[in-house]
């Protein structure tokens, strides 16, 4: 087991450049297999949620190969429909093979996936939306048959604008004969992406970006050379960085334009952002200013991901304010730890009440998800003392070394075996 240990009290400074979106490659990396040919991925973060991925891919029959940050799939060999009980079981991701397997199968096994403790995260609209194509999906002890025999493009839509639903379908209907559309999609920056991925292929997807999203299938799609959007989500978690330790930083490659919510709330709390379209620069006060609400929301509402980050943050600043979590039912798991950090934060249902105090103090702490583990590490850069944040393998799936990642901007950390 390792844990990040880090020493509060360092302002950070610098720049760094922005790593690829684990959301962006995740569901790029499921569909390279809707073509046999092969596809090279740019700027792959090192984060064990694209190390599983890619040994899903290879256990069914492709060929993963990474040389530094670029990895490349070939899917030509690829024979199983039937996914990896344990691998799938660890990342929630291995849904989104469903749609380009069932497209290159027509039928597809899995068992109902697992991923980040923050709620029950059903996957009834990814199979709902499969059945609006023709699917049959029948479910049984925990495993999920897909059969695609009578697949056809159509009209999907969802209650709720899933992100990991839009994509299946936009997966699954990219190789179908006609037009598919999907009524209130998703809006996420990631979605955009993934068109752009398969557009780059030879296919043919648009409206990404808004609520109805047309898909017009293609005989075939081919190899291609990609690389997928930067990770607003570490963009952000580095600005809180920043601004949690009152610090100065320069982010380059830095997605800015998907990236409003965040900035609006930083600047809220007494922050300098200036941003050109790859590059942001954050000058923080020596102690933050407490916004009045935060809402999670679907893109481009508050990003749900962000959530527990400015959680650290408010616990610090001058004031108090309410942060209502309407994504996921279970993302407040983290308040204890801060409170045993110092922090004053009342949680009840989706609502946390979080009244500012004047310090944190270090203590051992556990991540119990991937951006709870990162805000957790915030807490510590700004805590008085020694704080140590166990189960960091957590953090690793979504960060690319975090420690490394900061120690470059001043931050007193490091990694340790517990
Ligand atoms: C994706 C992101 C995740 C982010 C989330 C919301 C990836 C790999 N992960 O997850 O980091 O936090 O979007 O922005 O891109 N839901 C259902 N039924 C379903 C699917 C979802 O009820 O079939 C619910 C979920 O439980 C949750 C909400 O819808 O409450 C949002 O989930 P969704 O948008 O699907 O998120 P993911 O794609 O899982």
């Amino acid at each position: 087991m390792e844990a990040f240990l880090v020493e509060g009290g360092a302002r950070l400074e610098g720049t760094l450049r922005v790593d690829g979106a684990k959301n962006a490659v995740l569901p790029i990396l499921a569909a390279a297999i809707l073509t046999e040919d092969a596809v090279t991925l740019e700027d792959v973060p090192r984060i064990t949620d694209a190390m599983h991925m890619a040994e899903i891919l290879t256990i069914l029959g492709c060929r993963v190969e990474q040389q530094g940050k670029s990895m490349m799939v070939r899917s030509g060999g690829l024979h199983g429909w039937e996914m990896p009980d344990r691998l799938s079981k660890q990342i929630r991701s291995s849904i989104f093979l469903l749609g380009p397997i069932l497209a290159r199968f027509r039928k597809a096994t899995v068992t109902y996936p697992g991923g980040c403790e923050i709620g029950l995260r059903p996957i009834d609209l990814h199979l709902r939306g499969l059945r609006s194509l023709g699917v049959k999906v029948s479910e049984s002890g925990g495993m999920i048959y897909c059969d695609g025999a009578h697949m056809r493009s159509g009209d999907v839509y969802f209650d709720y604008p899933s992100v990991g639903a839009t994509e299946n379908v936009m997966m699954a209907a990219a190789l179908l004969d006609g037009v598919t559309a999907i009524h209130n999609a998703a809006r996420e920056p990631e979605i955009v992406d993934l068109q752009n991925f398969i557009n780059a292929m030879g296919g043919d997807v648009r409206g990404a970006g808004s609520q109805m999203i047309e898909i017009r299938g293609v005989k075939q799609l081919r190899g291609v050379r990609y690389t997928p959007m930067a990770d607003r989500i570490v963009a952000g978690t580095l600005l809180a960085a920043a601004a949690i330790t009152g610090g100065e930083v320069e982010l380059t490659n830095a997605p800015a334009g998907d990236m409003v919510a965040v900035l609006s709330k930083l600047r809220e709390m007494g922050c300098c952002i200036h941003e050109e379209p790859e590059r942001l620069h954050i000058r923080a006060p020596e102690r933050l200013g407490a916004f009045a609400q935060l809402q999670t929301q679907p893109h481009p509402g508050f990003p749900t991901d962000m959530q527990v980050q400015m959680m650290a943050l408010l616990s610090v600043a001058q004031g108090t304010g309410v942060i209502l979590e309407n994504v996921f039912e279970n993302r407040f798991t983290h308040a204890g730890d801060l409170n045993r950090m110092g922090a004053r934060i009342l949680c009840s249902g989706r609502t946390a009440v979080v009244q500012g105090v004047e310090q944190l103090y270090g203590a051992r702490v556990t991540a119990r998800d991937l951006r709870g583990g990162a805000a957790l590490v915030l807490a510590g850069l700004r805590a008085q003392g020694l704080t140590q944040v166990d189960q960091a393998h957590l953090v690793d799936r979504g960060y690319d070394h975090l420690e490394t990642q900061l120690a470059f901007l001043g931050a007193k950390i490091r990694r340790i075996d517990i």
